[in-house]
């Protein structure tokens, strides 16, 4: 049975709301336990089912991995390169990274093309480009994807494009090759950091993750004395909580977050008339009073521009401002699967090619919507608080992907929504 949240109006959400790990942080660091033979024990990792997804593919090498609390334990020691399944690798995108950590340990993996949210035809060409560059042979057939090398070489490679999971799945690669890797105009994201710090720990040497450049020099094995690594604070889930606070009008502080990592929501935020305070690890969201929120235009971009995985939420912040504002998409070419549920809201919205034009409006009103995917998900959600009326969203398991306990940490800020 699919779950739905029925949510009711609140007034101005507050408190305080600790922020998880980073679900894409955890995930391409769960891909890099399967290169190492040794316990790893990784900490803060959100309870999630995309998470569960990946422990279960993990699993289907022959790894063995125990979740509690948080704490995840991977033992990948008796894993084998067994073709990855179409059932699990469908579930979602970031299970194609296996495909660098197999290649790299033992000479050959195969994995069927992935799944994912369903944002655009999202190609895997940058990622097989890279591994080929490396020495591996690619093959493709029946859906699935094959590589293999004897031996992986170091290499200079210069991406077309700075895509997160091509700078992942080589990297992966890489970090078992003989001689050195150059990576140019790579992914500079936070989690691309976090999975560099995670390969330095176990045994790799990995330098100049969060700029353009990465340099990887292969090593012959990987070791090290003890593996524990605690992934990095989730910057999408931060600036989805952000959102909520200014769309309710409240006043909300975020614990564990990198203020850092979302300076791109804070400097929108700010732009638009609410007030953002900076501490070490929280960041407070309020609005002062009577202040009226204005229309802003905004282009999603790779780090540190604004991100596309919070395209979604602020068009649904933007629906209710001042004004028109223009919102362009320039990451992925089908991101604006909210626009309709937006529109059936009472929403102002119409798209040119690839930006959304919003005409603000008074208020929106609660209807039946349907979330298409992830981040559109928690858009229809966050729209649903500022609402007139009750808000039905189906497919509440697009948003189980990517945040942990959404309704009932909502509902502690004073949230009215029902899972049913
Ligand atoms: C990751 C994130 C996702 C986020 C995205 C962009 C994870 C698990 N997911 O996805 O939440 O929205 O980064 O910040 O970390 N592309 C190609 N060829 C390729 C690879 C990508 O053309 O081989 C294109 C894609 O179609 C897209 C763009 O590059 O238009 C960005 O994709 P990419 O950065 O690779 O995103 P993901 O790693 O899939």
């Amino acid at each position: 049975m699919t779950e739905k949240f029925l949510i009711e109006p609140c007034g101005a959400l507050q408190g305080t709301v600790e922020i998880s790990g980073a679900k894409n942080a955890a995930l391409p660091v769960l891909a890099a336990a399967l290169l190492t033979e040794q316990t790893c024990t990784l900490q803060s990792i959100p309870d999630l089912s995309d998470v569960h997804a990946m422990c279960a593919l993990l699993e289907s090498f022959g790894a063995r991995t125990h979740f509690h609390a948080n704490t995840l334990t991977v033992d990948a020691g008796g894993a084998e390169p067994l073709d990855a399944s179409y059932e699990l690798v469908g579930k979602l995108r970031a299970s194609f990274l296996v495909m660098g950590s197999l290649l790299a340990r033992f000479g050959r993996a195969k994995v069927p093309l992935p799944g994912g949210c369903a944002i655009g035809t999202r190609p895997v060409d940058l990622h097989l480009k890279g591994l080929a560059a490396l020495g591996a042979s690619i093959d493709h057939s029946h859906g699935f994807v094959s590589v293999s090398a004897k031996k992986l070489q170091g290499a200079k490679i210069y991406l077309d494009f700075p895509s997160v999971g091509a700078t992942e799945n080589i990297m992966l690669a890489a970090v078992l090759a003989e001689g050195q890797t150059v990576l140019e105009n790579c992914a500079s994201e936070p989690e691309i950091v976090d999975l560099a710090n995670f390969l330095n720990t176990i045994g790799g040497k990995i330098r100049g993750a969060g700029t353009d450049t990465i340099k990887i020099e292969g090593v012959r094995r990987l070791e090290a004395r003890e593996i524990r690594h605690s992934v990095i604070p989730d910057r999408i889930e931060a600036g989805t909580f952000m959102l909520a606070a200014a769309i309710s009008r409240g006043d909300v502080t975020l614990a564990n977050v990198m203020p850092d990592h979302v300076k791109p929501v804070t400097a929108k935020l700010k732009e638009v008339n609410i007030s953002v305070e900076e501490n070490d690890s929280s960041v407070r969201v309020f609005c002062k009073r009577d202040s009226k929120i204005i229309a802003a235009d905004l282009k999603t971009m790779p780090y540190p521009g604004f991100p596309t995985d919070m395209q979604a939420q602020f068009m649904s912040l933007m629906a209710t401002a001042a004004g028109t504002s223009v919102i362009t998409e320039t990451v992925f070419e089908n991101r604006f699967m909210q626009v309709g549920e937006l529109k059936r809201m009472g929403a102002d919205i119409k798209i040119e090619s690839r930006s959304a034009i919003i005409e603000g409006v008074n208020r929106l009103t609660g209807t039946q919507v349907a979330a298409s995917d992830l981040r559109a998900g928690a858009a229809l959600v966050l729209a649903a608080l500022g609402a007139k009326g009750a808000t039905e969203v189906s497919g509440v398991q697009h948003i189980d992907r990517g945040y942990e306990g959404f309704d009932v940490r909502l509902n502690k800020l004073g949230a009215r929504i029902r899972r049913v």
